[in-house]
């Protein structure tokens, strides 16, 4: 084996952004000679992304490091990238003496030097923001077939109180237009159809020229896009502009995912989500306005410091008034160096009283979303075949307004659309019954 060169396993922790980093790394290192794997147990180099969002994130990485430590091969080289590289720089040196190369987000760049100066003996760190970056020549190594995760935008200026990502991830900066327009080409070209565009706050996307509705108009018109989508929004940066731009855009699909975090104003203003019960109320009624059958999925945390039942209730009833497709729930996790630490100790909510008002919260979405898909069956819908189901034999596919819909089919159907009928629900996911598509009927009878 020559010094360059090798076989390099990444395992990636945490959101799509650092799904589309390990992409991008993946495509990098490729380029520069190396070989990936599926596994750790042989490989020549062992990456970890990782993910900081909430405590249980990082010590999942822990013991996976840990893990690693005795699976993998001797002199392989093991490295720490993502946002838990960037928090923690040479602390996790420290802790891991296996750990040789630390690389936060913008230093992807320096990953091929790092590993060869890690080959020789030479321990390395890359942890320096960098507010231009946006890995423009690299090319992406896609592992999912269908669709394609498109980063316009890196790093994040809200301060929302309780977040790590702004000291994770830097300042907010945007890719030039063109520049997403021609990975979208080239992701049409390499046979993929649906678009999922990535930014921590995506619909602030402005590349000094363009702002998010150019971005959807333009993306939305290369030809060969069927299905756009994008994650995640903020809701005070849906201007009537983007709301028209979604409108009008055919491409772009009936589903937002609208983070929420809280439904008490009391809360949302200690968080500094910057808006209102009220005022998230209004933008998804301007979504559902703008886009009919539009499905909005969120984010809640519960336990947020000074959060009281009254406060908690608010977001049980807001949960019912918005008629969520679905909710991911977490219990507030304190990260250090964020201003949500440093509200008295007497506001904390113990972790008893968080994970009852989880457990609630959790029941509440399940009965609503039951009921809800339950009157949704006999109805049709388009799906993209996504991948095999974890379970059944099935195949898993989804419909614009989000819907996982479970069909029976062998694996030749992966990518193709087809028209279901909703036949049954678990509660949650769909089962559907293939339609014969209005093509394929004989033209006359
Ligand atoms: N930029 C995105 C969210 C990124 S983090 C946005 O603004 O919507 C994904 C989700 O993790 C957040 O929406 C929030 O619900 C949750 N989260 C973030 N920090 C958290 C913390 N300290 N404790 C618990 N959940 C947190
Ligand atoms: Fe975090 Fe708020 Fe930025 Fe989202 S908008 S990444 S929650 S600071
Ligand atoms: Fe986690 Fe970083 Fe994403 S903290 S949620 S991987 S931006």
């Amino acid at each position: 084996m020559t010094e360059t060169g090798g076989t390099v396993y990444i395992e990636t922790y945490g959101c799509q952004m650092n799904v589309s980093d390990t992409e991008l790394m993946l495509g990098n290192l490729t380029s520069s000679g190396y070989t990936s794997v599926s596994a750790p147990d042989f490989a020549d180099v062992i990456l970890i992304n990782t993910c900081a969002i909430r405590d249980h994130a990082e010590q999942r990485v822990i013991g996976r490091l840990g893990e690693m430590k005795s699976r993998m091969k001797k002199g392989a080289v093991v490295g720490v990238t993502g946002c838990m590289a960037q928090r923690l720089g040479a602390k996790l040196m420290e802790r891991a003496g296996h750990v040789s190369v630390v690389v936060g987000p913008d230093g992807y760049r320096d990953l091929p030097s790092l590993i060869e100066n890690a080959r020789r003996g030479e321990r390395g760190m890359s942890i320096e923001f960098d507010s231009e970056e946006h890995y423009e020549d690299f090319a992406p190594r896609r592992f999912d077939g269908v669709k394609a995760w498109i980063p316009v935008q890196r790093g994040c200026d809200y301060r929302c109180t309780y977040c790590i990502v702004p000291s994770t991830r830097g300042p907010e900066r945007s890719r030039n237009l063109a520049d997403v327009v021609r990975e979208a080409e080239r992701v049409v070209a390499d046979g993929i159809h649906e678009i999922v565009l990535l930014g921590q706050t995506v619909n602030s996307y402005n590349d000094g020229t363009h702002d998010f509705a150019d971005l959807l108009r333009a993306v939305g018109a290369v030809p060969g896009i069927r299905r756009l989508r994008f994650t995640s929004p903020h809701p005070n940066d849906f201007s009537d502009r983007v709301i028209a731009a979604m409108a009008e855009t055919e491409a772009v699909c009936e589903h937002v995912h609208l983070p929420m975090q809280s439904g008490s104003s009391r809360v949302l203003k200690r968080m500094l989500r910057r808006y209102s019960r009220e005022g998230y109320f209004e933008c998804a009624d301007r979504l559902r306005a703008a886009l009919p059958g539009v499905a909005l999925t969120t984010d809640i945390i519960v336990g947020f410091p000074g959060e009281t039942e009254e406060d908690f209730q608010e977001t049980l009833t807001a949960v019912d008034a918005m008629e969520f497709e679905e909710a991911y729930t977490f219990k507030f996790s304190p990260r250090e160096g964020t201003p949500a630490t440093r509200f008295p100790e007497s506001e904390m909510v113990s972790d008893e009283v968080a994970s009852e008002r989880l457990a609630r919260l959790i029941g509440r979405v399940r009965a609503a979303s039951r009921t809800r898909n339950l009157g949704l069956l006999g109805q049709r819908r388009e799906v993209l075949v996504e991948k095999p189901a974890r379970r059944g034999g099935m195949l898993q596919t989804r419909s614009r307004d989000f819907k996982t819909v479970m069909i029976a089919g062998d694996h030749s159907l992966i990518g193709k659309y087809l028209t279901v009928e909703l036949t049954g629900t678990t509660g949650s996911t769909f089962i559907g019954t293939v339609q014969h598509q209005r093509e394929a009927l004989p033209m006359a009878v």
